[in-house]
């Protein structure tokens, strides 16, 4: 008798963004004469930058040439596209991390899923509340947690992210393997300084832990002071990894191309307290499981870096950060508090009652989409999310008709 992964049976029903697009194609179904503005997912909306597509198009037509033609590429990246990271990404910032320490790969998402296959079952794994579902949702599939019981999962640490601690979690009591921090975080936006940082790396060090640190967000930071990576922090290469994605800094969602960093220090033990290197594990995993990302999508994440792509990546984010002013005053004059949007897509409102009623809400009575916060974890009751991710012209729609529907 076949047996299904027994796991799987305690997820909740479905996807947060799949729960929410059902929802939303329920109401455009019903109200075919309305349009709906979508502030909920964090899907960017802007073409790509004319410097990638210069290069994606170019690669394509070296794909046309016997000479030009790429089969199978390495599974870790083309070393163009691994030195342009390690140069730009890190070293530029004075962080110290080398092209062959790069796994390029065709999502955050995926990675940041994916990597918890490496760590042993017993891992006692800290997640901060609210979440990114695919940090709790992996571990659960994976058989790292109990029941669901009460908004939560047992034998998970929650780092609860609350107004009282300015949403940046505090070290928890107990002793834990594997830490999730996302910084520019998804969903509250707020933003972890380097004596926080710091703090958590001390942690790790002292406990023989590892950090699991997102910075799919990192490139909209504009407070010059903010850490951009963790490898900024002395001792951070010792004991964590660092996930990227070029979707959101270039707008990537739909062409799929991001990339981790595994340092050569970073190091797990056995049962037994020998050490092994987890570049060699994960290389292990990457090149048994993934075939690389294609070359002209690795061509086009490269001319990120031209002087061009550049210029043409910090005018798209800019023109989502001011989305995000946008979203912010109509929020205060509304009498709503909020954090994020300044260094981040994501405004976090606290609307002082239940996330899915604020949601439905807003989609019923303004036809404007959100994400509900009680969706990212028990903390989140009472937020939505709003996403910057949108045009100028929708989001000015957007904030005009929730003027309208909540006077
Ligand atoms: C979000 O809306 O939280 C993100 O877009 C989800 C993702 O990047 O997978």
């Amino acid at each position: 008798m076949i047996q299904i992964n027994d796991h799987y049976l305690k997820l909740q029903a479905s996807y947060l963004f799949s729960d929410i697009a059902k929802k939303v194609a329920a109401f455009q179904e019903n109200n075919p004469d309305k349009d709906v503005i979508k502030l909920g997912i964090g899907d960017v909306t802007n073409p790509l930058p004319a410097a990638c597509i210069k290069a994606f198009h170019a690669a394509v037509d070296e794909m046309a040439t016997t000479s030009g033609f790429h089969g199978y590429g390495p599974e870790q990246g083309y070393e163009f596209l691994r030195k342009a990271i390690a140069d730009h990404d890190f070293q530029a910032r004075g962080a110290e991390v080398a092209a062959d320490e790069i796994f390029v790969s065709d999502g955050a998402k995926c990675d940041t899923g994916n990597i918890q296959e490496i760590f042993s079952t017993a891992c006692r794994i800290a997640i901060p509340d609210p979440v990114y579902p695919v940090y709790l949702d992996t571990n659960v599939m994976a058989g790292r947690t109990g029941e669901y019981s009460d908004g939560r999962y047992q034998g998970i640490v929650y780092l609860d992210s609350t107004r009282e601690n300015n949403f940046v979690p505090e070290l928890p009591n107990e002793s834990v393997d594997l830490i999730y921090l996302c910084f520019p975080n998804n969903p509250t936006g707020s933003t972890a300084t380097k004596e926080q940082l710091k703090v958590w790396v001390d942690y790790a060090r002292a406990h023989k832990a590892l950090i699991l640190f997102d910075a799919a967000y990192e490139a909209f930071i504009r407070d010059e002071t903010l850490p951009h990576s963790i490898y900024e922090i002395e001792g951070a290469r010792e004991v964590a990894i660092e996930f990227r994605s070029y979707s959101k800094s270039a707008g990537f969602t739909g062409t799929r191309c991001a990339y981790t960093v595994v340092p050569k220090e970073c190091v797990a033990y056995d049962a037994a307290g020998n050490a092994h290197s987890l570049h060699a594990l994960w290389n292990r995993r990457h090149c048994t499981k993934f075939n690389g990302v294609s070359y002209p999508v690795q061509k086009a994440a490269e001319a990120v870096y031209s002087e061009e792509g550049k210029a043409q990546c910090k005018a798209l984010i800019d023109g989502y950060l001011e989305n995000a002013k946008i979203i912010g005053a109509a929020m205060t004059e509304l009498g709503f508090t909020y954090v994020g949007g300044d260094n981040s897509p994501y405004i976090w409102v606290w609307g002082d009652r239940d996330s899915w009623d604020f949601f439905d809400l807003l989609l019923n009575k303004a036809g404007v989409v959100c994400t509900p916060g009680a969706g990212f974890g028990k903390c989140g009751q009472g937020y939505i999310r709003i996403s910057a991710f949108n045009s100028r012209e929708n989001v000015e729609k957007a904030m005009e008709r929730i003027r309208t529907a909540l006077s």
